[in-house]
């Protein structure tokens, strides 16, 4: 091996891969997965570990959800053991960026490695499955290796240690709280679920929990199986037997395209670089892997520097501390906090900001994982280490063959974006961080979209040195990251600082220094200008009250006359939550339930424990069927372009190519879509609408190459006009021909009888679906014309027919199959049937089986969004606040095409009034046609959107009119009885119950009175308050869509098989079907399963979606269920004392027919779009939620307190599943309404692609007490055992969040001196909060005027 290594140093990068002796000679991979020893001599050093685990060992438990290290879902154990101090250390990592070779002679542990359902599931699968905390189960498995890794490492972690542990795990569905409370029975004071009496769920903080028949306890934690921490697995003694020879060699891998060298010594680590300096050393990979996945990049020899001792090790020295390059992150936070813990305060005030900085940097997969000094090379402007360790005036020691040398991380360090003064070949040996001294202090900040594992939009170093004895400035350093193409340095501000005293008129005097420093020209890199540069003041403020703190603390006298305000004490307040916390009420079911009725109890999902396990098979996690090949994408680079030429030679000639595939291999129809137009196009052929349209496919033998040949194909076009946002299409009169209008009474009337009128505007923006699993299909043509989809899709028979008009066959040759979804939300019910037709004509021309997966950043550039909305509205209200008239505009931005866009926007229109009464209403719908994707359902569809006009417009009356927002909507609340303003009568009112029981539960008068009294004592932190209601419509807007069916089996040994039209996407759907059927036949839950969704078993289904598919495939399944019960009944009332086995083996016997058809349909709904009026939902629920948050002025940051919700779910099918429902769809709604930016470049390329820059909420990101109240004694007469859907209607709650925020900000203005009355969009981010705060700092700062220059990002 030594040998190898010693040729390969003699060769230049581009000759290794051809020296085939070099390839002979190449190592053999050693590690251990799940306890079985892998021996891999001819291992390709460019896969992934996860790439290896789901194809060669075939363990599919771990998920692929980005590749980016940004989800978690693959998440994995990788323990190593250290010969040095005789330990074994277990490390949770990325398994989608973990080089394979980096884990040679480690042992890797999978979700399939702890426990499964055949043998027995470990206590960590066990409690998620049974706390309810897996829905589309996509996001389980990673969720449970993170928390089995940190019980590895601390067999009773605190609460705080299990939030931690999950900030780099993401969850789409659940909102996060049933996992944390499963897993809070693994600490010390552990939940058991209110099983005790003195259980914290049994004394709810203020909720009263003493009515007869509630529940708190939705699963029994006194049944989990103890945790027995010495039971688990041993680390294989082999490697820790022959680790030293192992690790004491230098390692060679070496694959096709890859080569990869593990040095032991400086020494070869030098010789390498200085033979091959383009050699790229990989520490990490968590910037490496990103650049080969998704910047096209390649590296053909990749060193790893992780086994050098120089590099790992950490020392303390007389001046601070020696980090070595290679030293891992946690080991990093792990040395300092040490260091810290032993040494005087003021010695270690650097370290305590790095570790502060590091727990906000990514989630602990990655730092487990990631660098020092792979953080250093990389010199990315936004680094979260870099203006630290600039501004505490590190150095760094570089080494190459010729020498060593140290240079210090100055201002001459960066010399460009991402570049620095390390020169290629040298490389980082290590750090040196210095002590502090008394009189100087140091302090770090960072302001990110979201706050945990995210990047940082501004970030900042900051230290002073104050001359001994005085507050007068000896030196000072402030180095910022986010403000220029590197990190840098305010240097103007640092000389003019120098010998100020640190007292009243510094921050002004230096204001405009650090504006002079740090200038951001309108249209500059990242956007956000203005508020980027407030964030340069807000910080510098900040540092100011901080230091200002510590004099006042440790040197009184200095600062006489300069003390910091108390109502500005909140300031500098460090961000600190409670352990999430929270209460879930129900009623259970009646007394005198038969046991074997499942119907009201809280049942765990039906795959859950296959789920938890990595048992669960979706589509991609299907074996590969024999002749399988592989796509991949050819996609337009451009929003609006004639198609000039298409070259696809290079690509062709690229070994393991099949063919190329476009628009003349469609045999049937090209031109499909979701009616009642067909406008969308399956492969494009003359002209391209949007970036990311499918032009063609490549058909290759597996992704890797598929991948590389579609970025072969060259594609020239002669590039149109595009068109992106609401604004320009309006000015552009770009829309489709579909414009709908409601009017009822007199509007001019209405307006002329109105005290005040109000006008104004308020925007949505788009929302990404981001379920867990991304597009998938599997294509197996079969003989004669048949052929078979497997795919992720809400829609099968949609699905199916696509695909039959695509192929130009009838639809009975089709049969489409869905096992289940990693969520769905909406994003899989009409685009994803167009990409399975698209596979299938590839699968047709090849007539071999295909399979396609889409990478992340693919899936959310051609799967459009939810419709951003733009609402132009003018109301007229009397002088007490009643609602006169009505005229609201609203635009959607419906992307390239219809898709389902015509039902999003009349579904839209007919929620415009939320839960409020005007007699005199006109609503206008327009849709625009822009150049994106076309965008498509989502949770809610177009209702969430509509109903924040009207919230709106609620608060906006309450301002003007002088009343509280409670009032506001008393006074026009629709009554029990009364008519919608498209003339629906209101059956079964049960918004005012909620309102009742909310404002009580959540203790809404005294909490305001709090709220009030904390903005009055606090400047720069303000709290907000709201209430808000929702009022959904239950059923599909196209009427026919409103039909299911089912077909039940009873089998001869009495087990039942139902099929029926819904998919199940993780909302539990099957389960509840289950529970119908259980109740329906009389028999036990266990007897029953759901297999899957196909359209050979029930034809011409509907999307499961819109809420209404428990009410309509349950009916269906009842009906049928109903048919076998009448037909078993002679056999029953023969042997009533018989069992359901003995009445099923009789009905047999006599030949009876055990297999019934079912179908459902809802009663007649419809809407007259020609006179505005109709019937068109089957009912409404209703809910109402109160939130609380607190946000930062200066850095518009936010936290969420606490959100109290009632919703009335009718009696609840499956108590458990709906409060899933509702908290997960609260907290997507939370992402729509606050945290997800969704931003196109102004050429319509996405810029937030994958979770890097889409944020979706995280673990960290859920109320801190989040108490959940299902309406009692409710039941719905309109429904499926008289429950309620569920499914949509709790996402708009989330905008109480969103007005809370509001609140809050009206009282920053209020102190600010400026009106309370703003226009706040949607979402509220963090730059809209500081910059609709307005204080002394933003007013420094011009904001450029639209149109006057072209920005850097635009919001569609
Ligand atoms: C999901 C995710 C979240 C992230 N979050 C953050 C964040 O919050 N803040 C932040 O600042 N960054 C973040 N990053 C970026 C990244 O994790 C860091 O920059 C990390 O420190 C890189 O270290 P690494 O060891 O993984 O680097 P690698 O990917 O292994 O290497 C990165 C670069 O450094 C070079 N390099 C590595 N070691 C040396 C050495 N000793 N000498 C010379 N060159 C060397 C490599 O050749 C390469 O060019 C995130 C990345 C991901 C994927
Ligand atoms: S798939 Fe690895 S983190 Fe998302
Ligand atoms: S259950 Fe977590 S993503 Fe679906």
């Amino acid at each position: 091996m030594v040998r190898v290594l010693s040729t390969l140093t003699s060769l230049t990068t581009d000759t290794i891969m051809d020296n085939l002796a070099v390839k002979s000679d190449s190592d053999t991979l050693l590690f251990y997965c799940n306890g079985t020893k892998i021996f891999d001599p001819d291992v390709d050093p460019a896969l992934t570990l996860l790439t290896y685990l789901r194809t060669k060992l075939r363990l599919t438990g771990s998920k692929l959800g980005c590749g980016e290290g940004g989800c978690g879902a693959c998440t994995v154990m990788v323990s190593k053991y250290s010969p040095k101090d005789k330990t074994i250390s277990h490390i949770a990592v990325n398994a989608c960026l973990t080089p394979i070779c980096s884990v040679h002679a480690m042992a890797v542990t999978t979700v399939e490695g702890i426990g499964s359902t055949t043998t027995r599931l470990h206590p960590v699968q066990e409690r998620l499955a049974k706390a309810h905390g897996s829905q589309c189960g996509f996001c389980t498995p990673g969720i449970v290796m993170s928390m089995y890794t940190l019980l590895r490492n601390r067999p009773q972690p605190t609460m705080e240690e299990i939030e931690s542990t999950f900030e780099g795990n993401l969850c789409r569905c659940t909102g996060y709280r049933p996992i944390l409370q499963g897993y809070k029975t693994f600490t010390k004071d552990g939940c058991c679920g209110g099983t005790n009496t003195t259980c914290c769920k049994n004394i709810p903080n203020g909720i009263s929990v003493q009515e007869e028949g509630v529940l708190t306890t939705l699963f029994d934690a006194s049944k989990f199986t103890p945790f027995d921490p010495s039971q688990e697995p041993i680390f294989p003694p082999e490697l820790m037997i022959n680790l030293y020879e192992m690790d004491s060699r230098p390692r060679t891998f070496v694959g096709v395209r890859v080569a990869w060298f593990r040095p032991v010594t400086l020494q070869q680590l030098l010789e390498l670089k200085a033979t091959n300096p383009k050699a790229k050393i990989v520490a990490g990979n968590s910037e490496v892997g990103v650049e080969v996945k998704f910047k096209n990049q390649h590296y053909p020899v990749l060193v790893d520097p992780t086994h050098i001792p120089e590099l790992t090790s950490v020392e303390r020295t007389p001046s601070g501390v020696r980090i070595g390059a290679a030293v891992s992150l946690t080991s990093v936070s792990d040395h300092l906090k040490e260091i810290i813990h032993k040494e005087p305060e003021h010695k270690t005030r650097v370290f305590a900001a790095i570790v502060e900085m590091l727990r906000w940097f990514a989630g602990h997969q990655i730092r487990n994982v990631a660098t020092i000094g792979g953080n250093i090379a990389t010199s990315s402007p936004i680094s979260d280490l870099n203006p630290l360790f600039m501004a505490a005036v590190c150095t760094i020691e570089l080494s190459s063959k010729s020498g060593k040398r140290t240079v210090s991380m100055d201002g001459n360090f960066f010399t460009g974006y991402r570049k620095n003064v390390i020169k290629t070949d040298e490389i980082i040996l290590a750090i040196n961080v210095p002590f502090t001294c008394e009189n100087e202090f140091f302090y770090g900040y960072k302001q990110s979209p979201r706050r945990e594992d995210d990047i940082a939009i501004v970030n900042a170093g900051m230290r002073v040195v104050l001359t001994p004895g005085t507050n007068e400035v000896q030196d000072c350093s402030l180095s910022y990251g986010g403000m220029a193409p590197t990190t840098v340095l305010a240097t103007k501000t640092m000389k003019n600082i120098t010998g100020r005293c640190w007292s009243d008129g510094l921050v002004e005097a230096m204001t405009p220094f650090l504006l002079e420093d740090l200038p951001l020209t309108p249209g500059a890199p990242g956007g956000m200008e203005p508020y980027r540069q407030s964030l340069t003041l807000s910080f510098f403020f900040k540092f100011y009250l901080a230091v200002l703190e510590q004099l006042r603390l440790k040197q009184p006298g200095l600062i006489s006359g300069s003390a910091v305000p108390p109502s500005y004490k909140s300031a500098n307040q460090p961000y600190h939550k409670n352990s999430a916390r929270g209460v879930q009420l129900y009623q259970e079911v009646p007394s005198g339930q038969p046991d074997s009725d499942a119907v009201g109890r809280p049942l765990t999902h039906q795959s859950a424990f296959k789920q938890a396990s990595g048992e669960a098979i979706y589509v991609d996690d299907m074996p590969p069927i024999k002749g399988e090949l592989y796509l991949a994408l050819v996609m337009s680079r451009k929003a609006h372009a004639n198609i000039l030429s298409v070259d696809t030679t290079v690509a062709l000639a690229l070994n393991g190519v099949h063919a190329y595939v476009n628009a003349d291999d469609v045999p049937g129809n090209n031109l499909l879509g979701s009616s009642p137009v067909y406008d969308d196009v399956l492969y494009a052929d003359k002209t391209v609408n949007f970036v990311g349209q499918v032009i063609g496919v490549i058909v290759a033998d597996n992704q890797a190459i598929a991948q590389r040949a579609a970025k072969l194909v060259r594609v020239e076009y002669e590039e149109l006009l595009a068109v992106f946002t609401i604004e320009d299409a309006i000015e552009q009169n770009s829309f489709f021909p579909v414009s709908r209008c409601i009017q009822t009474g007199d509007l001019d009337q209405g307006f002329e009888t109105s005290d005040h009128i109000i006008e104004g505007e308020v925007r949505s923006g788009a929302q990404e679906h981001f379920y867990l699993e991304t597009w998938t299909t599997l294509v197996i043509p079969g003989e004669g014309g048949e052929i078979e989809v497997i795919s992720a899709n809400q829609s099968p028979s949609r699905t199916q027919s696509l695909v039959a008009e695509a192929l130009g066959i009838a639809s009975h040759k089709v049969v489409s199959r869905v096992k289940r979804l990693g969520g769905g939300f909406g994003g899989k019910e009409a685009r994803a049937c167009l990409h399975a037709a698209v596979c299938a004509v590839a699968a047709n021309k090849v007539k071999r089986p295909v399979r396609l997966m889409l990478d992340r950043n693919e899936d959310m550039m051609i799967s459009g969004t939810r419709h951003p909305f733009l609402a132009r509205y003018k109301v007229g209200v009397t002088s007490y606040g009643q609602l006169r008239a009505l005229e609201v505009d609203l635009y959607s931005n419906a992307g390239s095409t219809y898709d389902c866009s015509p039902s999003v926007l009349e579904r839209s229109m007919q929620h415009v009034d939320n839960c409020y009464k005007c007699p005199n209403v006109k609503v206008t719908g327009h849709m625009c046609r822009t150049n994106l994707a076309s965008n498509t359902g989502f949770r809610g569809f177009g209702s969430p959107q509509a109903m924040l006009v009207a919230e709106t417009i609620m608060s906006e009356i309450a301002l003007k009119c002088g009343l509280t927002q409670i009032k506001v909507r008393d006074v026009n609340f629709y009554k029990g009885g009364d008519e919608t303003f498209y003339g629906q009568e209101l059956k079964h009112w049960n918004l005012d119950k909620c309102w009742d029981q909310c404002l009580v539960q959540s203790d809404y008068d005294n909490r305001r009175l709090d709220v009030d009294e904390y903005n009055r004592k606090n400047r720069w932190r303000k709290r907000g308050l709201a209430i808000t209601p929702t009022k959904f419509g239950i059923s599909f807007i196209v009427k026919y869509y409103n039909q299911a069916g089912a077909l039940v089996h009873i089998y001869n040994d009495g087990s039942v098989l139902v099929s029926h039209g819904g998919t199940e996407m993780g909302q539990g759907l099957h389960t509840k079907m289950i529970q119908v059927a259980s109740k329906t036949l009389r028999i036990p839950q266990e007897k029953i399963h759901i297999n899957e969704t196909n359209t050979s078993q029930v034809p011409n289904t509907s999307s499961t979606a819109a809420s209404f598919s428990s009410d309509l495939n349950g009916m269906a399944i009842k009906e049928a269920c109903e048919t076998l019960l009448h037909r078993l009944e002679p056999f029953i009332q023969d042997n009533p004392k018989g069992t359901w086995e003995s009445w099923v083996d009789a009905a047999y016997k006599d030949r009876i027919s055990l297999s019934s058809t079912g179908f459902g349909r809802a009663r007649d709904l419809y809407f007259d779009w020609e006179k505005g009026k109709g019937d068109p939902y089957a009912y409404f629920v209703y809910g109402v939620a109160v939130s609380e948050v607190e946000i930062d002025c200066l850095t518009g940051d936010h936290q969420v307190q606490r959100t109290d919700i009632v919703m009335d779910v009718g009696d609840s099918l499956n108590p458990a599943i709906d409060m899933g429902q509702i908290e997960g769809g609260f907290i997507q709604g939370y992402g729509l309404f606050v945290l997800e930016d969704y931003r196109v470049s102004p050429s319509g390329q996405l810029l937030t692609t994958g979770p890097g820059f889409y944020k979706i909420p995280s673990f960290g990101d859920i109320p801190a007490e989040f108490n959940v109240s299902l309406l009692t004694r409710a039941p719905n007469p309109l429904a499926i055992c008289s429950s309620k859907a569920v499914g949509e209607p709790p996402l708009f709650l989330a905008a109480s969040i969103f007005f809370a925020i509001k609140d809050a900000i009206q009282s920053a203005r209020e102190d600010a001196g400026i009106p309370r009355a703003f226009r706040l969009d949607s979402p509220a981010t963090a730059e809209r909060i500081r910059m609709a705060c307005q204080d002394q700092f933003t007013k420094q700062i011009s904001t450029p005027e639209e149109g006057t220059y072209k920005p850097f990002f635009l919001r569609p």
